[in-house]
């Protein structure tokens, strides 16, 4: 159980292992993601250059597998702790599926980006909403100003979105709790290790992550399984 007293400002982090039971494939475990598809062929900005249909061939079927999907009580579980802590509970996603939102929660900030959002690859014109399949032999679309639309997701060797933000609540957090993350991708695996002076620190799955150590405990389950009834407010 994890207390969370009045003036106790959350910072929850997940990973895909909140979406798993779900049904959306992690990326490390056996069935994860990148076990199938090399990272470089299809998740960075030389891809991109490469082999853009490619590149759309991998997201629309990750679209594909999205859309068929539904919230498991671990993103309701959140989502109901946002509605009785308000503002303070900041709900950081490595996730780019929309599992968190379809549950209820609303404030979620999607570090590593959307699914269901594309932005063009030249101009500034901001990122929008599209669910639309560009799996070959669909062509792949283009920008009114002649740039080729891309996935709104942050690939290998590019920087996570909004950390400015993440970084100062980061900073004001006194509870973190990381949840289906095994814990080797930066910037999010040392956000334990920024917090370690300040806040309790808790990690949630039913596998050690690499970081383990540095979490003051660690709750072994599937998330599903253990966040209903874990966190309770003094
Ligand atoms: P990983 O595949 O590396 O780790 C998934 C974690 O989820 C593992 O630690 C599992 O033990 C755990 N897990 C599995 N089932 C679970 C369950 N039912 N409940 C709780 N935990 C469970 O995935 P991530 O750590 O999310 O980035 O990967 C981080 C980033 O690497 C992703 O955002 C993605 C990937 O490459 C980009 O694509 C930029």
């Amino acid at each position: 159980m994890i207390t969370i007293a009045t003036d106790d400002r959350v910072f929850i982090l997940t990973g895909s292992g909140v979406s798993a039971e779900s049904g959306i494939p992690t990326f490390r475990g056996s069935g994860g993601l990148w076990r199938n598809y090399r990272v470089e062929k299809v998740a960075s900005p030389y891809a991109w250059a490469r082999d853009p249909a490619l590149v759309w061939d991998f997201y629309s079927m990750r679209r594909r597998v999205a859309a068929g999907v539904k919230p498991n009580p671990a993103h309701f579980a959140l989502a109901d702790l946002e509605r009785k802590l308000g503002d303070r509970l900041f709900l950081c996603t490595q996730n780019v599926d929309n599992l968190h939102e379809q549950a209820g929660s609303q404030r979620v900030l999607h570090m590593h980006g959307e699914l269901f959002k594309s932005r063009c690859d030249t101009c500034d014109r901001p990122p929008f909403v599209d669910d639309a399949s560009y799996e070959r032999p669909a062509e792949i679309p283009h920008c009114q100003c002649g740039g080729k639309i891309r996935p709104h997701i942050c690939w290998f060797g590019e920087v996570p979105y909004d950390l400015d933000r993440v970084f100062s609540t980061l900073g004001e957090c006194t509870i973190f709790a990381a949840i289906g993350t095994s814990g080797v991708v930066e910037p999010a695996a040392s956000f334990v290790a920024q917090v370690a002076g300040h806040a309790r620190t808790y990690y949630v799955g039913p596998e050690r992550p690499v970081n383990v150590a540095i979490f003051d405990q660690y709750f072994e389950g599937e998330a599903g399984k253990v966040l209903p009834g874990l966190f309770v407010l003094e």
